[in-house]
């Protein structure tokens, strides 16, 4: 078959519905990305869409028309919160998934019971709708697991000879495709962000739900709400790793990992870091042109041969969420966080907090495991609950909240208790600062600080690309303390002893700062010490 290009103009729509309404495959564009367009009503010419793509057939498609009444026979009711939304949004990149009417063919709803409809914008769209006379299915244009097409010619590419034409529009505005809304459940949910935002459907519905499944993987097992969600998608031949985190964490990791074949898919202000080829999809500012760029981007990194991509992570927020839901398809979930975790520990009134106190006045995020500690003992936590379990019931308060003297008594009482508590504290402690850790990460952190008096007995040293010690002679240890706590200095002394000794701290690869003159030296010091460390992280920033 020879796949004809059709220009947008009279003649061109003309000549598209006709093939239409004789049941062939027609490409054709809309404001999203391109559609692969059969007679929505015509099972025959349905199922020969999933053959062009090569698409498994329980995965449905969507229903395009171009005029509201055009909806209500396709559907067994409109409620009225789709109404609103059909006013507020139509026509343009919003999906609504409702009960299917009778008429709609087993292979457009890949045999579930409900419809998903959507009227586009793209005025050629709607004039080939109009002139065949006919609803048309459309999934968007591409080979099944490519990235979406958003021109004519990435049509061409993947379809070529397996199509009857492809009507030329020019290039796709939005970039990504529509939103896909069920409000066959209730709250309504979202199955694919897009250009209309949750923001913007919730201004006019309200609360909606949003499926795990837009920012995760489905867990094994999990049944997909959208069957298109438990595909790999979007994605090209090389393989993709999203990495989170500031601009200079993205720009070493690139860096640190360069070799043949390695190639960043990055912002526009990524490119004079980086000495990989590049392929940009857009500012780092903008998610408009995100969205526009994306798929053509993907496309490109294949074009130039690239074996490895790390991919500069979008902002998840408004159409970012889109951008950020077909990225973290076509990386296959493969995400990575480029922070830089710094541990801080010393003993006991050597000054640790207030090095702290000096980076987190200079914006750095500091995680303290001591609050960690009560987090993680919350009533119902199932750290709570083991504790329970080992040294009973008479560890909580009548409340139900931890008694943490009763548990001090218990715990203390022995070193086999006191073994059996860290086995349970300790991995919970180092679990919850990771997901702090990697929350910092995506809000574009570029390092972490935790903050931990027993970062080595916690195991947290393994997770540290850092590790800075805060030590002081005993003398001043025990004036701090004294003045701290309120202690004897006899009680100050006993409890020094209880600890580590400063040998203890100060091992190979620990960077350690003594701290022998005053609070404000100390913080000058610790300012001093993140400067150099941080010209170590980031040499080409
Ligand atoms: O912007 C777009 O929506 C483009 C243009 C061409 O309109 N079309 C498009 O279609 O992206 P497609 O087939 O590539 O994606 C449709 C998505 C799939 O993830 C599919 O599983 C889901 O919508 N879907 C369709 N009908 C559904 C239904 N009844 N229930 C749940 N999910 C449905
Ligand atoms: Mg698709």
């Amino acid at each position: 078959m020879d796949t004809r290009l059709l220009k947008p103009d009279p003649a061109g729509i003309d000549q598209a519905a006709r093939l239409l309404q004789a049941g062939q495959l027609v490409a054709v564009p809309t404001e999203t990305v391109y559609g692969l367009a059969a007679d929505a009503l015509n099972p025959t010419a349905v199922a020969s869409i999933f053959a062009a793509k090569g698409r498994p057939m329980d995965n449905p498609l969507i229903v395009h028309i171009a005029a509201i009444e055009d909806w209500a026979p396709l559907v067994e009711s409109i409620p009225t919160t789709a109404r609103r939304l059909a006013e507020a949004y139509w026509p343009g990149p919003l999906t609504m998934i409702l009960p299917a009417a009778p008429c709609i063919p087993q292979e457009v709803r890949g045999g579930l019971q409900t419809v998903a409809v959507r009227f586009p914008a793209d005025p050629v769209a709607q004039a080939v709708i109009l002139r065949t006379g006919r609803p048309l299915a459309a999934p968007s244009a591409n080979r099944s697991g490519s990235p979406s097409p958003t021109n004519a010619a990435r049509v061409m590419e993947d379809m070529q000879g397996r199509i009857a034409a492809i009507l030329d529009g020019g290039r796709a505005e939005v970039g990504v495709e529509s939103t896909v809304l069920d409000l066959s459940v209730q709250p309504p949910r979202l199955l694919r962000p897009g250009g209309i935002t949750p923001k913007m459907i919730e201004e006019i519905i309200g609360p909606i739900a949003i499926d795990p499944a837009v920012t995760h993987a489905l867990e094994k097992g999990a049944v997909a709400a959208s069957p298109g969600m438990k595909y790999k998608h979007y994605a090209p031949k090389a393989r993709i790793q999203l990495i989170k985190g500031s601009p200079a964490a993205y720009a070493h990791y690139v860096q640190a990992h360069a070799a043949h074949g390695v190639m960043a898919l990055c912002f526009d202000e990524d490119i004079p870091t980086l000495s990989v080829p590049t392929v940009s999809y857009g500012s780092r500012q903008n998610p408009i042109q995100q969205a526009q760029n994306l798929f053509d981007a993907l496309r490109q990194l294949d074009e130039k041969g690239a074996t490895t991509v790390f991919a500069a992570c979008p902002r998840p927020e408004g159409i970012g969420l889109a951008v950020y839901n077909r990225l973290i398809r076509a990386a296959g979930f493969d995400v990575v966080n480029a922070i830089r975790v710094v541990g801080l520990t010393g003993p006991t009134g050597a000054g640790k907090s207030t090095a702290a106190a000096a980076w987190r006045e200079m914006g750095i995020p500091i995680i303290d495991t001591d609050l960690l500690a009560r987090e993680i003992v919350q009533p119902g936590s199932p750290c709570l609950e083991e504790l329970q379990k080992t040294f009973s019931c008479a560890i909580l308060n009548p409340d139900g909240t931890l008694n943490r003297t009763a548990l001090a008594e218990h715990a203390f009482s022995s070193p086999e208790k006191t073994k059996q508590l860290n086995a349970i504290t300790h991995p919970a402690i180092l679990a919850l600062a990771q997901q702090k850790t990697d929350d910092a990460a995506e809000a574009g952190y570029s390092a972490i600080v935790v903050d931990a008096p027993l970062l080595f007995e916690a195991g947290i040293d393994a997770v540290c690309d850092d590790i800075v010690a805060v030590i002081a002679p005993e003398e001043k240890r025990i004036e701090r303390i004294r003045a701290r706590d309120g202690l004897s200095y006899e009680q100050a002394i006993s409890r020094i002893h209880a600890q580590q000794t400063d040998d203890f701290y100060c091992r190979p690869g620990v960077t350690v700062l003594h701290n022998t003159g005053t609070q404000e030296e100390l913080k000058q010091q610790a300012v001093t010490l993140w400067k150099n460390m941080e010209k170590g992280w980031w040499p080409t920033g």
